[in-house]
């Protein structure tokens, strides 16, 4: 508790300073950066100085960081309410790992599986395993939450990579979803793969029968050009689908950690097998350095103490993320699951009331789109915005390099530009060149103030490659779980999502004509409109 107060002391005894100032000292640049590899996290324009990094340090320490990380590395049930072990890090392992669940080694059977879906997925690629009219030419991926948006994220991040058939991401159970995707797709020509942990999610069950139909409709052996990924092999052969095109993955990996497995199948279809194991190999270099770099030289623990600093500590409630890389245009929405579904939660392991804040609103948008949109807000508005950069030195474009240079220029000059501000002198100096005078000139000068001292983080890398994503999404997830950690939270379960699934159940009939009146009168009113119009 103690570090928790010196902490906050030590915020409150330095948040008036202007980060500029911070920088009087030489090197801080350098002093408040890490490496993991090739990849480079500034995170020098916050006001952290070298004793709030110590103190923070501390604090990760203090909360038996490296005993849980060896915990969930070694396949300890750290999923204390679902009883499970947390092992999305398995799924990346070298050739040489054993990995034990209940005294089993795991991999070989993760293996086994995973060569199935790359041999399956080089078929399809090759035109081996064709559709009814031949070669598969379109792919849909039918999933929701860790099905889709890890899988669609990486599909998009990776398109200098693509050479496969083209990969389409259906998840909403809004009909238009499917329609709109469907919609000029040929099914003799597509695949559907079936992405559910539990093959139990409405949304997507739903879907995929709507999918089946539209493939019945032209192709004889509709179930021969469907696969399914899960957990629940019961439930795939229920619905269908031939064990052999079933590729299983185990309850101990996370539904939004679970991109590195199966799950993956439509991301090993549109770059191949070897682009899917340099996706790999960049995960396990993030594990690599996560596991051995000192807490103060760990980038996925410097990048969490940052967020713990800003959202515990200085109160800032949300964190924008914001690529200036258009092929991460999922990532905000891919984190905002990863982020907000691991510690978006009110009670502690002990099922106490948490002692402070959860884990941030995170969001975000590509870079320079914000730009036109919403920073104002982050540069003039009265809350604080914490904004975590990404840029690749180096886009895919060569004819288009100086395009990606001006992309780069925006991008440092935002960080620059939260970091200075410009002063009211300053302001008034422009406003009084352009010949404004008097009351005239202050007033308009105050508009064009802009405070400064606003915090950011900076991850550069040399390019966006299928390595550097992998280290990307696993620098991620280890930030999720020291966060986890600090907060005394289980970042691993999703109680809160249930509620509303119950509900939603239990409200279809009433749409229908039930008798809506055990409501509530504002959504027996909803009900009555909805039934109106429909
Ligand atoms: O409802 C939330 C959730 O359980 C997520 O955690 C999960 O990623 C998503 O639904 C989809 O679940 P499934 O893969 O079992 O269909």
């Amino acid at each position: 508790m103690s570090i928790w107060n010196d902490l906050a002391r030590h915020q409150r005894a330095t948040e008036t300073r202007h980060m500029q100032d911070l920088f009087d000292e030489a090197g801080r640049a350098q002093v408040f950066s890490v490496q993991a590899g090739e990849m480079h996290l500034d995170y020098s324009k916050t006001n952290i100085d070298a004793e709030g990094r110590a103190l923070l340090v501390q604090l990760a320490e203090n909360a038996g960081l490296a005993e849980k990380r060896a915990a969930m590395f070694g396949g300890a049930k750290i999923n204390e309410t679902e009883g499970r072990a947390v092992l999305h890090i398995a799924q990346r392992a070298g050739e040489d790992a054993v990995i034990d669940v209940d005294g089993e080694d795991v991999m070989p059977e993760l293996r086994a599986v995973r060569m199935r879906a790359y041999a399956f997925a080089e078929d399809v690629r090759a035109g081996r395993y064709p559709g009814q009219g031949g070669a598969i030419t379109d792919v849909v991926n039918i999933g929701i939450g860790g099905s889709d948006l890890g899988p669609a994220m990486a599909t998009l991040a990776l398109a200098p990579y693509h050479d496969g058939p083209r990969l389409h991401y259906v998840s909403n159970v809004d009909g238009a979803h499917i329609a709109d995707t469907l919609k000029g797709l040929n099914p003799e020509t597509t695949l559907v793969i079936v992405a559910s942990k539990t093959f139990t999610t409405i949304e997507t069950m739903t879907n995929a029968r709507t999918a089946r139909d539209w493939m019945a409709s032209k192709v004889t052996d509709p179930g021969a050009q469907f696969v399914a990924v899960s957990t629940a092999l019961d439930k795939t052969a229920e619905f269908g689908i031939a064990p052999e095109r079933v590729f299983g993955f185990a309850d101990w990996v996370g539904g939004r950690y679970s991109v590195w497995g199966p799950i993956g199948l439509g991301i090993m279809i549109a770059v191949g097998a070897a682009g899917f194991d340099a996706f790999l190999a960049g995960g396990r270099a993030m594990d690599t350095h996560f596991q051995n770099a000192p807490l103060a030289e760990n980038m996925p623990v410097l990048l969490a103490l940052v967020g713990i600093w800003h959202n515990q500590l200085c109160g800032h409630a949300t964190r924008a993320v914001l690529p200036y890389d258009q092929r991460l245009a999922r990532l905000p929405a891919y984190l905002q699951q990863l982020e907000m579904e691991s510690n978006g939660k009110r009670v502690d392991m002990e099922g106490r009331d948490l002692a402070r804040q959860s884990g941030p609103i995170v969001w975000g948008e590509p870079g320079t789109n914000g730009q036109h949109a919403f920073y104002q807000l982050i540069h003039q508005g009265t809350r604080i915005v914490p904004c975590e950069f990404l840029l690749a030195a180096k886009g895919h474009e060569p004819e288009l390099a100086h395009q990606h240079r001006l992309l780069a220029a925006n991008c440092l000059a935002q960080s620059e530009a939260l970091l200075r501000g410009r002063s009211f002198e300053q302001a008034r100096a422009i406003m009084a060149e352009k010949g404004l005078t008097g009351s005239d000139l202050d007033r308009q000068a105050r508009h064009r103030v802009f405070p400064g001292n606003r915090p950011s983080t900076t991850l550069i890398y040399p390019q966006l490659t299928p390595f550097v994503l992998g280290q990307i999404i696993a620098l991620y997830e280890h930030r999720v779980f020291v966060e986890g950690v600090i907060l005394g939270l289980n970042s691993f379960d999703q109680w809160g999502v249930e509620l509303g699934k119950e509900l939603a159940t239990a409200i279809g009939p009433l749409l229908e004509g039930a008798d809506a009146s055990a409501k509530d009168p504002s959504t027996q009113a909803l009900v009555a409109f909805v039934r109106a119009h429909q």
